[in-house]
């Protein structure tokens, strides 16, 4: 059997449970639609259904919809219109056409008269905020429990998802290596995104997430996505966080670079690296992943002792929260379909929830970690004058030193990692830059 062949049979059976679990026969599932601008005629970027694009390499078929039964083959409603001001995506050959029923409507409103009863006895999984899914007679919309069940099973990915995760990263990579070529030549914020999208023949809708591109002190904004066209002067430092699609699946990759080759900067992204590197190596199934997340932050008290960023030690730069002020997002999350993929919380798939520490209100992943689980390691440091505020002139805290990381924003190291029935996991994102020939 092909690995999407076999991926397919898997989304299949966790469909049947899911059904079956929750008292409903079958689904209709809506690719979605653009939406409109508020008194506009122009779209928004579309954005495909995940749990649609969970069944089919399809992600630029907006008012087509899969219809599943268990026990029954899946048919899709391809819609494709005769709309001479639009072009139509190509639907290539593929696989996914042998294990499918297909139906090609040209108007969207006629799914409903093609399904006709079946409709009925479906559940809707997707927007309805427009028709023609707003009106489709079905038998619920969204049930909670169904989603639920179906969120749940997603956290663990099939060999096809995560080769088409492999290949995300290594699309993402090649655009790294463009971007870091660009910061050391000198180029813009916009001018590296450019090259960023540029050297993958994306365009920025084709991105999972605004792409972070951020020089200097402009690294200490989580999610700096206001690119200047103008090139920094003096440059010192580049935090980019940015990924790729492979057939709807994303990568969410970051590095930090530094000007200088010596110095405090270039020697803090180097221990964080290995920081990052040694807790991934850690990482076992059966563990949770909350507790990486808190171990992470016994490295970044390391880090601010050893930098002399802040005074005390280790133990007390814990104890005292302080760690939190320079690392205050999670250390990671689920990632698949979506960059932060569903389900980050969840006990069972009956929808309990894992207890979160109020102390980490942004972590994304508190699950225990599973034979393939992918999921994203990304600590960070970074001088956020926000969180610094309260404490200002403090003698807990080396203000000298604190000012001389500021003005390089500061570091964070994103990979996306597959967690193994035993030993240590795989590092998509290492791989590929080891493809690339870069460490
Ligand atoms: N790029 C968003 C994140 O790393 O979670
Ligand atoms: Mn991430
Ligand atoms: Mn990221």
């Amino acid at each position: 059997m092909s690995c999407y062949a076999d991926h397919l049979s898997t989304v299949a059976a966790r469909f049947d449970e899911a059904l079956a679990a929750t008292g409903f026969d079958a689904v209709i599932i809506y690719a979605g639609q653009p939406r409109y601008a508020f008194q506009d005629d122009n779209p928004y970027p579309y954005r495909v259904n995940p749990l649609f694009k969970y069944w089919l390499p399809l992600s630029h078929s907006p008012g087509s919809a899969l219809y599943y039964q268990p026990g029954h083959k899946p048919m899709v409603l391809l819609y494709q219109p005769r709309d001479f001001w639009h072009a139509q995506a190509v639907i290539e050959e593929g696989e996914w056409q042998q294990y499918v029923d297909l139906v090609v409507v040209d108007d969207n409103a006629k799914i409903a008269g093609h399904l006709g009863d079946k409709l009925k006895r479906a559940v809707l999984l997707g927007e309805d905020f427009a028709e023609p899914a707003m009106s489709w007679p079905v038998a619920e919309r969204n049930p909670q429990a169904l989603l639920d069940y179906l969120h749940y099973q997603r956290a663990i990915k099939t060999s096809w998802e995560i080769d088409n995760l492999r290949i995300a990263n290594q699309y993402a990579s090649r655009a790294h290596v463009a971007a870091r070529d660009a910061f050391f030549a000198g180029a813009s914020e916009l001018a590296i995104q450019q090259s960023y999208l540029a050297a993958i023949n994306a365009r920025e809708i084709d991105m999972p997430y605004n792409n972070i591109v951020a020089l200097n002190d402009h690294g200490a904004i989580l999610h700096y996505d206001i690119y200047q066209a103008q090139a920094a002067q003096p440059v010192r430092s580049f935090l980019i966080d940015a990924g790729a699609y492979y057939n709807g699946y994303c990568a969410d990759i970051t590095r930090t670079y530094s000007v200088e080759k010596n110095g405090f900067f270039p020697e803090l992204i180097s221990a964080m690296d290995g920081k990052q590197r040694g807790l991934i190596e850690t990482i076992r199934v059966g563990q949770n992943y909350a507790d990486l997340h808190r171990d992470q932050h016994w490295n970044t008290a390391h880090l601010l002792h050893d930098f002399g960023l802040v005074n005390g030690s280790v133990e007390s730069i814990v104890a005292n929260g302080y760690s939190r002020l320079f690392f205050p997002h999670g250390l990671g999350h689920l990632i698949g379909l979506q960059v932060h993929d569903v389900a980050g919380h969840m006990k069972n798939p009956q929808g309990e929830l894992h207890d979160r520490d109020p102390l980490h209100p942004f972590l994304r992943l508190t699950r225990t970690i599973e034979e393939n689980q992918v999921f994203t390691i990304e600590p960070g440091l970074y001088v956020i004058d926000q969180l610094l505020e309260p404490y200002l002139g403090h003698a807990d805290f080396n203000w000298q030193r604190i000012d001389e990381l500021r003005p390089y924003g500061g570091v964070r190291i994103e990979d996306s990692v597959v967690a193994k029935a035993s030993g240590v996991p795989e590092n998509l994102t290492r791989d590929a830059f080891a493809q690339l020939n870069i460490d």
